[in-house]
């Protein structure tokens, strides 16, 4: 059996309409109930549900062999794991964004609000930008308004978050969609399969 980890939440939709096309279809998902590990003993699958954030440490820690995670977590976390494509799907950007009307005084530190710290401080490293990081789980467009930073790093796809709150890109700096990862030690042992997934989801991607 090959585990895989799938995230819950946004990102999920399109990753299983992706795998059913892709002849992976996940029964869990359909029947929307809590169950969090589902086999498909014909596909020789069993599917991890679990949050976006926590996909690549699944993979990593070899709880599961592969896994469907967002580019924006790579970045963020580094796992040591094997990059096999781009899926094409959950594309967003990882933008910085400020009030409408922002002008930054590069004299003062810069406040940073984002959930994104380590993408954050490469960011302002690479244009050697001091900054203080101000790290939150959740709702980070909160951050300016409420004056605890003067911007944000986050991911943005629609842009209706940041409209809603009179927010506006300042930079877009890193395009982001879904990854298939796996293990390293799995894609020694189980190569046949996982190759066997990643050529069918690639025919799915192609259309
Ligand atoms: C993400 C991100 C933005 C929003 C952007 O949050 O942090 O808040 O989506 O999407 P949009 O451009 O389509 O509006 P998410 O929905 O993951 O929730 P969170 O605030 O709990 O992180």
């Amino acid at each position: 059996m090959i585990n895989i980890a799938l995230p819950k939440g946004r990102l999920g939709d399109q990753v299983y309409e992706m795998l059913a096309g892709a002849g992976y279809e996940c029964e869990a998902y359909k029947d929307k109930d809590r169950k969090l590990i589902v086999e498909s003993e014909e596909k020789g699958v069993r599917y991890l549900m679990v949050k976006p954030g926590d996909v690549a440490v699944y993979v990593e820690h070899h709880a599961a062999d592969v896994g469907i995670v967002g580019k924006d977590i790579i970045m963020e976390t580094r796992p040591d794991v094997y990059e096999l494509m781009d899926l094409g799907i959950g594309k967003c950007r990882m933008c910085v964004a400020a009030p409408k009307g922002y002008t930054e005084d590069p004299d003062r530190t810069l406040r940073v609000a984002t959930k994104y710290v380590n993408v954050a401080k490469d960011h302002y490293l690479e244009k050697n930008r001091d900054i203080e990081i101000i790290k939150l789980n959740g709702s980070i467009e909160l951050g300016p308004i409420l004056g605890l930073s003067d911007v944000i790093v986050d991911i943005v796809e629609t842009g209706n978050t940041l409209k809603a709150n009179d927010l506006e890109i300042i930079e877009d700096f890193k395009p982001i969609s879904a990854r298939f990862i796996a293990n390293k030690t799995s894609f020694k042992f189980y190569s046949d399969e996982i190759n066997r997934m990643a050529k069918a989801l690639r025919e799915v991607k192609a259309g």
